[in-house]
Protein backbone atom coordinates (compact mmCIF):
# COMPACT_ATOMS: atom_id res chain seq x y z
CA UNK A 1 0.00 0.00 0.00
CA UNK A 2 2.36 2.17 1.25
CA UNK A 3 4.80 1.36 -2.46
CA UNK A 4 1.72 2.82 -4.56
CA UNK A 5 2.23 6.61 -2.77
CA UNK A 6 6.30 6.33 -3.60
CA UNK A 7 5.98 5.33 -6.64
CA UNK A 8 2.96 7.52 -7.17
CA UNK A 9 5.30 10.39 -6.20
CA UNK A 10 7.87 9.43 -8.22
CA UNK A 11 6.11 9.31 -11.42
CA UNK A 12 4.09 12.68 -10.41
CA UNK A 13 7.61 14.05 -10.45
CA UNK A 14 10.59 12.37 -12.55
CA UNK A 15 9.64 14.40 -15.97
CA UNK A 16 9.81 17.58 -14.20
CA UNK A 17 12.41 19.53 -12.41
CA UNK A 18 9.98 22.83 -11.46
CA UNK A 19 9.63 22.48 -7.61
CA UNK A 20 6.50 24.71 -7.66
CA UNK A 21 4.77 22.21 -10.22
CA UNK A 22 6.21 19.00 -8.64
CA UNK A 23 4.97 20.49 -4.97
CA UNK A 24 1.86 21.36 -6.10
CA UNK A 25 1.06 17.57 -6.96
CA UNK A 26 2.68 16.09 -4.14
CA UNK A 27 0.33 17.88 -1.96
CA UNK A 28 -2.25 16.49 -4.03
CA UNK A 29 -1.60 12.97 -4.05
CA UNK A 30 -0.52 12.95 -0.54
CA UNK A 31 -3.94 14.40 0.22
CA UNK A 32 -5.90 12.33 -1.20
CA UNK A 33 -4.07 9.30 -0.38
CA UNK A 34 -3.84 9.78 3.41
CA UNK A 35 -7.10 8.77 4.79
CA UNK A 36 -8.38 12.17 8.01
CA UNK A 37 -6.94 14.73 6.63
CA UNK A 38 -7.88 18.40 6.07
CA UNK A 39 -5.04 20.09 4.96
CA UNK A 40 -1.51 19.10 3.28
CA UNK A 41 0.57 21.35 2.28
CA UNK A 42 4.08 23.32 1.95
CA UNK A 43 5.83 26.28 3.71
CA UNK A 44 8.61 28.16 2.11
CA UNK A 45 11.63 29.66 3.94
CA UNK A 46 11.70 33.62 2.99
CA UNK A 47 12.91 36.17 5.08
CA UNK A 48 11.89 35.59 8.86
CA UNK A 49 8.91 33.95 8.15
CA UNK A 50 7.68 30.04 6.56
CA UNK A 51 5.88 31.51 3.65
CA UNK A 52 2.58 29.13 2.39
CA UNK A 53 3.20 27.46 -0.81
CA UNK A 54 0.87 24.34 -3.10
CA UNK A 55 -1.39 22.50 -0.84
CA UNK A 56 -4.84 21.04 -0.50
CA UNK A 57 -7.70 22.08 1.69
CA UNK A 58 -9.13 25.41 3.11
CA UNK A 59 -6.99 28.75 2.60
CA UNK A 60 -4.36 29.02 5.55
CA UNK A 61 -2.40 31.20 7.06
CA UNK A 62 0.02 33.01 4.97
CA UNK A 63 3.08 33.74 7.01
CA UNK A 64 3.88 32.10 9.98
CA UNK A 65 6.13 34.67 11.97
CA UNK A 66 9.60 33.27 13.35
CA UNK A 67 9.75 30.49 15.68
CA UNK A 68 5.80 30.26 16.47
CA UNK A 69 4.28 27.08 16.72
CA UNK A 70 4.71 23.20 14.62
CA UNK A 71 6.43 24.18 11.60
CA UNK A 72 8.65 26.22 13.13
CA UNK A 73 9.49 23.39 15.98
CA UNK A 74 10.08 21.33 12.50
CA UNK A 75 11.77 23.74 10.77
CA UNK A 76 13.89 24.65 13.59
CA UNK A 77 14.98 21.17 14.81
CA UNK A 78 15.16 19.84 11.68
CA UNK A 79 12.96 17.09 12.96
CA UNK A 80 9.75 15.19 11.67
CA UNK A 81 7.36 16.67 14.25
CA UNK A 82 4.18 15.15 15.58
CA UNK A 83 1.32 16.60 17.59
CA UNK A 84 -1.31 14.39 18.81
CA UNK A 85 -3.44 17.39 20.40
CA UNK A 86 -2.57 20.55 18.34
CA UNK A 87 -4.54 22.59 21.62
CA UNK A 88 -2.15 21.18 24.02
CA UNK A 89 0.94 22.62 21.74
CA UNK A 90 2.15 25.91 23.02
CA UNK A 91 2.36 28.80 20.48
CA UNK A 92 0.39 26.33 17.63
CA UNK A 93 -0.57 28.62 15.21
CA UNK A 94 -4.48 27.70 14.24
CA UNK A 95 -5.42 28.22 10.82
CA UNK A 96 -9.00 25.89 11.02
CA UNK A 97 -10.30 25.32 13.96
CA UNK A 98 -11.28 21.59 12.86
CA UNK A 99 -7.75 20.52 12.99
CA UNK A 100 -6.91 18.54 16.02
CA UNK A 101 -3.97 16.61 15.30
CA UNK A 102 -1.03 17.78 13.48
CA UNK A 103 2.72 16.20 11.42
CA UNK A 104 5.28 18.67 10.05
CA UNK A 105 8.47 17.16 8.05
CA UNK A 106 11.21 19.89 7.37
CA UNK A 107 12.46 20.09 3.46
CA UNK A 108 16.00 19.16 3.71
CA UNK A 109 18.69 20.18 0.83
CA UNK A 110 22.26 19.86 1.07
CA UNK A 111 21.81 19.81 5.07
CA UNK A 112 19.99 23.18 5.39
CA UNK A 113 16.15 23.32 5.93
CA UNK A 114 14.77 25.56 3.58
CA UNK A 115 10.87 24.55 4.23
CA UNK A 116 8.05 22.38 5.57
CA UNK A 117 5.92 19.83 4.57
CA UNK A 118 2.95 19.76 6.50
CA UNK A 119 -0.24 17.64 7.62
CA UNK A 120 -3.26 18.39 9.86
CA UNK A 121 -6.34 15.64 10.50
CA UNK A 122 -9.20 16.75 12.47
CA UNK A 123 -8.81 13.44 14.52
CA UNK A 124 -6.88 13.77 17.92
CA UNK A 125 -3.91 11.60 17.50
CA UNK A 126 -4.08 10.88 14.12
CA UNK A 127 -0.87 10.27 12.68
CA UNK A 128 2.24 7.81 14.09
CA UNK A 129 5.56 7.50 13.59
CA UNK A 130 5.34 4.86 10.27
CA UNK A 131 3.35 8.29 8.74
CA UNK A 132 6.07 10.42 9.40
CA UNK A 133 8.55 7.71 7.68
CA UNK A 134 6.40 6.91 4.70
CA UNK A 135 6.29 10.76 4.24
CA UNK A 136 9.93 11.50 4.31
CA UNK A 137 10.87 8.86 1.55
CA UNK A 138 8.08 10.94 0.05
CA UNK A 139 9.52 14.27 0.26
CA UNK A 140 13.34 13.10 -0.41
CA UNK A 141 12.06 12.14 -3.89
CA UNK A 142 10.07 15.23 -4.49
CA UNK A 143 13.80 16.75 -3.41
CA UNK A 144 15.67 14.36 -5.35
CA UNK A 145 13.59 14.76 -8.56
CA UNK A 146 13.13 19.04 -8.39
CA UNK A 147 15.36 21.90 -8.87
CA UNK A 148 15.20 23.01 -4.85
CA UNK A 149 18.53 24.99 -5.80
CA UNK A 150 15.99 27.45 -7.67
CA UNK A 151 13.31 27.47 -5.63
CA UNK A 152 15.92 28.59 -2.69
CA UNK A 153 17.19 31.50 -4.88
CA UNK A 154 13.87 32.51 -5.75
CA UNK A 155 12.42 32.35 -2.26
CA UNK A 156 15.54 34.08 -0.89
CA UNK A 157 15.25 37.25 -3.27
CA UNK A 158 11.62 37.71 -1.55
CA UNK A 159 11.22 39.57 1.82
N1 LIG B 1 -0.51 24.77 12.60
C1 LIG B 1 0.66 25.27 11.95
C2 LIG B 1 0.34 26.40 11.02
C3 LIG B 1 0.05 25.99 9.61
S1 LIG B 1 -1.50 25.38 9.40
O1 LIG B 1 -1.73 24.18 10.23
C4 LIG B 1 -1.83 25.03 7.81
C5 LIG B 1 1.67 25.72 12.99
O2 LIG B 1 1.37 25.74 14.20
O3 LIG B 1 2.80 26.03 12.62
Amino acid sequence: MNDLIIKQIDELTKAERNFIANSSNFSAAVYHFLPKLNWAGFYFKSGNDLLLGPFQGKPACIRLPDGKGVCWASFSKRQAVIVDDVHEFPGHIACDSASNSELVLPLIFDGEAFGVFDLDSPDLSRFTQDDAVLIEKCLNILITNSDVKSLIDFYQKLE
